[in-house]
């Protein structure tokens, strides 16, 4: 039996928009910041927004697996689907109270992202997209960039929390690119990075050490809208790799050759 994606979607977008207005209700008023590592921060928002979440695709598709940030396996059931989440991404923004953040749900139907749902809760823009029907910013249809200069495109990435690891590694790559470009931003949600070069507001992202609840929405957002999604050798994205490059396509081989420095 095949299962209706159209339906999957729906309940997602239901799930995202419950976790919307907690987010927003915490918003400047957390109580509880907790570190998971040294720069790693969780808060009673992120728990609160995946509970909401994980209750509301529990209640539709209880024989479902669900992969969550904050409880990994904990919700961990044998099946052919799975739905990936992270509640809040971008919680370091939100703890400081930068309204850049995120929710991101994803769908897999035995490994391959299927459905991919970004909301962000202040703006209201809501990032869709079914695989092989195209990706979506509220009511309309999505794009990548048609740029062709990597001088004219503006770029996004972002840093892992132990930066201090690699920091010259990834210092150079953010300056070669800062050189190439029209200029770099790091926002702070690599959901949101993704889906804005989904909608052609940036011409390329990159980034390391990501997780799979970080891009298993975006990343096929990004490719709905006609993105190109690899690692930095070039070889197609999934989301156990720990690099992502997602290009409006033209730049994607002139970014690559600069991020193989
Ligand atoms: C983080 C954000 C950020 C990225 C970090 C992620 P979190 O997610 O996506 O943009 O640079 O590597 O961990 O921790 O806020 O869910
Ligand atoms: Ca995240
Ligand atoms: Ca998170």
């Amino acid at each position: 039996m095949t299962i209706d994606l159209e339906h999957v979607k729906n309940v997602g977008i239901g799930a995202a928009y419950g976790s919307a207005g907690i987010l927003r209700r915490h918003l400047g008023r957390l109580k509880a910041i907790q570190k998971k590592g040294p720069k790693d921060l969780v808060t009673e928002a992120d728990l609160e927004s995946e509970k909401h979440i994980v209750d509301a695709i529990r209640e539709k598709f209880p024989e479902h697996d669900i992969f969550a940030e904050e409880s990994r396996e904990k919700n961990h059931v044998e099946s052919n689907y799975r739905w990936i989440i992270d509640p809040l991404d971008g919680t370091t923004n939100f703890a400081h109270q930068v309204p850049i953040f995120s929710i991101s749900i994803a769908f897999a139907v035995s490994g391959e992202i299927r459905v991919g749902i970004v909301l962000q809760p202040i703006s209201g823009e809501l990032f869709a997209a079914v695989k092989n029907k195209g990706a979506w910013l509220n009511d309309h249809h999505i794009n990548a960039s048609e740029c062709r200069s990597l001088s004219d495109a503006l770029l996004v990435t972002g840093f892992p929390y132990d930066v201090k690891k690699d920091s010259r590694q990834y210092m150079t790559r953010f300056e070669n690119m800062l050189n190439a470009s029209q200029g770099v931003r790091r926002l702070g949600s690599a959901a949101l990075d993704l889906c804005y070069v989904a909608c052609g507001r940036f011409e390329g992202f990159w980034e390391e050490h990501l997780q799979p609840w970080d891009t298993a929405a975006g990343a096929l957002i990004a490719e709905e809208a006609g993105a190109v999604v690899t690692d930095f050798s070039g070889f197609p994205y999934t989301i156990n790799k720990r690099e992502i490059l997602a290009t409006n396509r033209h730049l994607h081989d002139e970014m690559r050759t600069i991020l193989n420095f």
